[in-house]
């Protein structure tokens, strides 16, 4: 029987600089402080993912140096399963630098180092998680072969296949049409279609590159969700935010837990935007993803007085 949730994706260790403003282009500014944590799109979500409560495995690469030692050790204490991870003696770890500024935006700047080294043949060695996979998940911190790959596999193993489209690129065709739930920021839905969408280009899109959901990210606002019939606004607690960095990766880490749990896609991003609004409350990225006896269950969001 299928079962648990695989990641593909990267790690990183990042270098988070508090700064009073993000620095413009030309622009030297000094930053207030700087706080290293293991991060990584790939391993974000895995751990948010085990930290809700699912049965996690994750595919990666880290480079056999300190900084792969401490990411191996923030993910096994949070319970994923490091068994698909390679760890290589010619390759740095991934690293981050990340700039949160005093009004808790962030912008990040990735260096792949071992990420660009998660390939097709690491698949191969792993295929059996991807076919043991309920729930099949990918972003583009990696090749992006590996991720068409992975996701074709995992389509055809029958697995629900979810997409975070970030950093964003253009994406072929047959790579959208093996995601089952893509779940982009706006910025990241801009860039796939060109400018800003209305609520029918949404679903226009989501018909077009078969793609079955898009559930779109709204930061503060919530998040939407996007099937060929239908655009559902799902408004979120507002929340006052220390630091946004890891506040998506949270969203779909636990959105795919909930799912594994067969609750309703609405269902589970409400429990999803209730557990990233408890780590934009925090500093940092794994360190600030909370524990399932931590997320509300069930919760009812503060809807908008206008
Ligand atoms: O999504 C946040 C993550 O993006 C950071 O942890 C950083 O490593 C980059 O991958």
């Amino acid at each position: 029987m299928k079962q648990g949730i695989v990641v593909i994706g990267s790690a990183n260790y990042d270098f988070v600089y508090r700064v009073a403003h993000i620095p413009r282009p030309g622009e030297t500014i000094i930053a207030k402080e700087r706080m290293t944590n293991p991060g990584g799109k790939g391993a974000n979500q895995a751990v948010a993912a085990a930290r809700a409560g699912g049965i996690v495995h994750f595919i990666a690469c880290v480079g056999k140096d300190s900084q792969g030692e401490r990411l191996l050790e923030s993910m096994g204490s949070s319970g994923v399963k490091g068994s698909g991870i390679r760890i290589l003696e010619d390759q740095p770890t991934g690293m981050a630098n990340i700039y949160v500024s005093d009004d808790g935006e962030n912008c990040i700047l990735v260096l792949p180092g071992a990420n660009e080294k998660v390939d097709i043949a690491l698949l191969d060695e792993q295929d059996e998680l991807l076919r043991n996979g309920q729930i099949v998940v990918c972003q583009l911190e990696i090749p992006l072969p590996t991720v068409c790959e992975a996701l074709k596999r995992a389509h055809a193993y029958g697995a629900v296949t979810v997409l975070n489209p970030s950093p964003v690129q253009l994406l072929p065709d047959e790579l959208l049409q093996c995601v089952d739930i893509l779940i982009p920021n706006e910025t990241e839905m801009a860039a796939l279609i060109g400018h800003t969408p209305s609520d029918e280009e949404l679903k226009a899109y989501a018909v077009q590159k078969q793609i079955g959901t898009i559930v779109l990210t709204l930061g503060g606002r919530g998040c939407c969700i996007v099937t060929k019939d239908q655009v559902t606004y799902l408004p979120c607690r507002s929340i006052e935010a220390v630091d946004t960095t890891g506040a998506g990766d949270t969203f779909l880490g636990a959105l795919a837990t909930r799912l594994g749990e067969r609750y309703s896609i609405e269902e589970a991003a409400q429990f999803a935007m209730a557990a990233s609004a408890i780590t934009v409350s925090r500093i940092g990225a794994q360190q600030a993803m909370p524990y399932r006896a931590e997320i509300p269950q069930g919760i009812t969001p503060d809807l908008p007085t206008t």
